[in-house]
């Protein structure tokens, strides 16, 4: 995983990055299976914000691979096979997923890049945290109008979300002239539906 370059006090954070782009690269494969079961089920609103949090999933990935090897690393992840349940289901898996990672794996990273003065790790770290509370949020929306009703107008027709191309911070619908996670302006924002 390390090039003889890689100094000490990077190796730990190095490290945590890797392991930080692997649950990124799960989670972008998991979500794109998602919305194909979705796409399946009829529930095209839940297919639109399975695929935009797929690519918010995968800039998160981006980030943390270009960190990696600005530190001497390498960017390499082995994806398991994903267990595709239904997409009430697959609601449930990505909400504990994104938890998980906003209440200990980002806090935990976050807080050795900060004692280790890591600028760029702390960034990639905080993005990725910020981005995944915006999809945890969707997520748990997304659950509650299903429960309520599987045949409502937003289940069953495709959505427009709206992707921070620097984050991955998502949203439903225009928020500010700026991301709150990363400050890009929204226009540089992509439309994923
Ligand atoms: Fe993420
Ligand atoms: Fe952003």
């Amino acid at each position: 995983m390390f090039s003889p370059v890689v100094a000490m006090e990077d190796q730990a954070v190095v490290r945590n990055l890797v392991t930080a782009f692997e649950e990124e690269m799960k989670a972008h494969t998991a979500y794109k299976a998602f919305a194909a079961q979705a796409e399946g089920e009829g529930l095209h609103g839940p297919a639109s914000l399975f695929r935009a949090t797929s690519r918010a999933e995968q800039i998160h990935a981006n980030n943390h691979a270009r960190v990696i090897r600005h530190l001497g690393g390498e960017a390499l992840a082995d994806v398991p096979e994903i267990p595709v349940g239904s997409t009430i289901e697959n609601l449930k898996t990505a909400l504990a997923d994104q938890r998980f990672e906003i209440d200990y794996l980002y806090p935990a990273f976050l807080s050795a890049a900060v004692s280790l003065m890591d600028t760029t790790a702390i960034r990639s770290f905080t993005w990725a945290l910020e981005a995944d509370k915006s999809h945890a949020r969707l997520y748990s929306d997304a659950f509650a109008r299903l429960s309520s009703n599987v045949n409502s107008g937003w289940a069953r027709s495709r959505h427009d979300f709206f992707v921070c191309a620097l984050c991955g911070y998502t949203a439903e619908n225009p928020e500010a002239e700026n991301c709150p996670a990363c400050n890009l302006l929204w226009d540089r924002f992509e439309t994923i539906r």
